[in-house]
C-alpha cells in the first residue's frame, strides 16, 4: 500500500494568507497543516508517500518536509500538478507511476483526523473504500446517499449537493485499487459543473461497478480550508495536546 497526499490547488479561500505560502504549510496550532495527513499515514503503517504540489510556493514544501525522515517517512516523493485547480482527480492522476501496481491510500492535504485507519487499510482487498462522517453542512462536501432499506449500501454520490437529503460527507480519505487511474482517465470536468476533475466522479465509477465500500469515520475529522475551519481545527489539536499533557 502506497500513500498519496494531495496538496495542490491555489487555496484562494485563504487569501491573503496563501499569498505568503501554500495553504498546506500554514500553521494548524503548532505544526504545518501537511504534517497531519503525513502523520495519519505513518501511524497507519504507510511510509512510502507521494505529495502532489502546485501553485506559486511549491519550493516551500521541500524546506518544511525535507525527505520526510523527521516524520517517520521512509521514502518521500513529490509530483507537480501543472494546473493547480485541475481538480483532485487530476492531482491523483500524477500518482500512477508512483503506485506502480499497488493500491493507494489517499488523503487531501487540508484534512486532519485523529482516527486510526490501519484496520481499514489491512482489510482492504479491492475496489474503493471511502470514510463517511455525518455533518451539519453537507452542501460543503461530496456526499453519499445511503439506501434506507440497507444502510451499508450507497445509492448515489453528489459533489456539493443542494438538496440537504443526506448528511454523510465523503471525507478526504480514500483507499483505491489500481482501477482508480483507469477511472480518472474517464472523468469529465463537467461532471459537477466546476470545471475540475472530481474525485467524487471517480468514486461514482466504483459505485456503478458495485465495488464501493464505506466505513464511518469515528473520531475527529475536519478540513482546514477556510478561515473558520482552520481556527476550529487548530483549537481541536490545541485541546488534544493540552489533554495529553494533563
Ligand atoms: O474535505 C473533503 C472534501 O474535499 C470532499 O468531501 C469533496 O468531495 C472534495 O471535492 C473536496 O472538496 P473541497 O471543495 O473542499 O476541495 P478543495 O478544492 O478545497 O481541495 C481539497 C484539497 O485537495 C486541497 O487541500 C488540495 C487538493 N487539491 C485540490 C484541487 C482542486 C489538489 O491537490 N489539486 C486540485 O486541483
Amino acid at each position: 500500500m502506497k500513500g498519496v497526499i494531495l496538496a495542490g490547488g491555489l487555496g484562494t479561500r485563504l487569501y491573503p494568507l496563501t499569498h505568503v505560502t501554500n495553504k498546506h504549510l500554514l500553521p494548524v496550532y503548532n505544526k504545518p497543516m501537511i504534517f497531519y495527513p503525513v502523520e495519519t499515514l505513518v501511524k497507519s503503517g504507510i511510509k512510502d508517500i507521494l505529495v502532489v504540489v502546485s501553485g506559486p510556493h511549491v519550493g516551500h514544501f521541500l524546506g518544511v518536509l525535507k525527505n520526510g525522515k523527521e516524520l517517520g517517512v521512509n521514502h518521500l516523493e513529490y509530483a507537480y500538478q501543472e494546473k493547480p485547480d485541475g481538480g483532485i482527480a487530476d492531482a491523483l492522476s500524477l500518482a500512477e507511476d508512483f503506485a506502480d501496481g499497488d493500491s493507494t491510500t489517499v488523503i487531501l492535504g487540508d484534512n486532519t483526523t485523529d482516527v486510526d485507519i490501519s484496520d481499514a487499510i489491512k482489510s482492504f482487498s479491492k475496489g474503493a473504500t471511502v470514510f463517511l462522517k455525518q455533518v451539519s453542512d453537507p452542501e460543503r462536501f461530496g456526499v453519499a446517499y445511503l439506501d434506507p432499506s440497507d444502510s451499508k449500501k450507497i445509492t448515489k454520490i453528489v459533489e456539493k449537493p443542494k438538496d440537504g437529503k443526506s448528511s454523510y460527507a465523503i471525507t478526504g480519505l480514500y483507499i483505491f485499487d489500481l482501477k482508480v487511474f483507469e477511472y480518472i482517465k474517464k472523468c469529465s470536468p463537467d461532471w459537477a459543473g466546476r470545471g475540475e476533475l472530481e474525485i467524487t466522479q471517480v468514486i461514482d465509477f466504483y459505485l456503478k461497478t458495485d465495488d464501493l465500500h464505506w466505513e464511518e469515520l469515528k473520531g475527529f475529522w475536519r478540513d482546514a480550508g477556510t478561515f473558520e475551519t482552520l481556527l476550529d481545527v487548530s483549537n481541536f489539536w490545541a485541546g488534544k495536546i493540552k489533554e495529553s499533557n494533563e
